[in-house]
């Protein structure tokens, strides 16, 4: 039985590169959780906790675009491509264009926040999440098992040293802050006592 992947270091991902990023999945998709059950709060009258706010935008910055999508821009989708992978291929234009407008709705989420603005933050964050989400299980379903058909072993050992290098260069940002915050978002949400 395979160890489940920590999603921190290169050493734990039983020679599949794939595991690290599934296990990525999981700490955005805790994060978005959270995100989403404190927006449940706020729907029943919970305040705006501003500093909640901010954290999850450091981690949506930090984490999801710096740490994930950047990875996934710069090593795997032109791993992908030079295995064979037809620019025609519709999947990774979507891709590419979901996290583009991923970095959009959370500059909309970004906006909302000083303003108090309750509805119009809710309204952003519902956005956020639902692309979030989407993305993610569009790329466990359909992007990850084309990864293990296109490439061969020596193919995903050069992708497990390219996210190794990725991670450990400064466009690779602080991992596990990363996985901190997502922790602290995980125990905080939905505690805000409503008005
Ligand atoms: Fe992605
Ligand atoms: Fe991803």
């Amino acid at each position: 039985m395979r160890n489940p992947c920590c999603g921190q270091h290169s050493s734990c991902h039983n020679g599949d590169p794939i595991d690290q990023l599934v296990a990525e999945h999981g700490v955005i998709s805790t994060a978005i959780d959270a995100m989403a059950r404190e927006i449940d709060g706020m729907r029943v009258g919970g305040w705006i906790r501003q500093d909640f706010w901010r954290r999850a935008i450091e981690f949506c910055e930090q984490y999801a675009e710096r740490c994930h999508d950047k990875k996934e821009e710069a090593v795997l989708f032109p791993a992908l491509l030079a295995a064979g992978l037809s620019t025609g291929h519709g999947v990774l234009a979507a891709l590419a264009q979901q996290h583009a407008q991923a970095r959009t709705a959370l500059a909309a989420v970004r906006t909302a926040l000083p303003g108090g603005n309750r509805d119009e933050l809710i309204r952003a964050v519902d956005g956020y999440v639902a692309l979030v989400c989407g993305h993610i299980d569009t790329e466990n379903r359909t992007l990850f098992p084309l990864v293990h058909e296109l490439l061969p072993a020596a193919g995903m050992q050069a992708l497990l040293e390219g996210f190794a290098k990725f991670d450990a260069s400064p466009e690779g940002g602080n991992v596990a802050h990363g996985r901190q915050l997502a922790a602290e978002l995980e125990r905080e949400a939905g505690t805000s006592v409503a008005m």
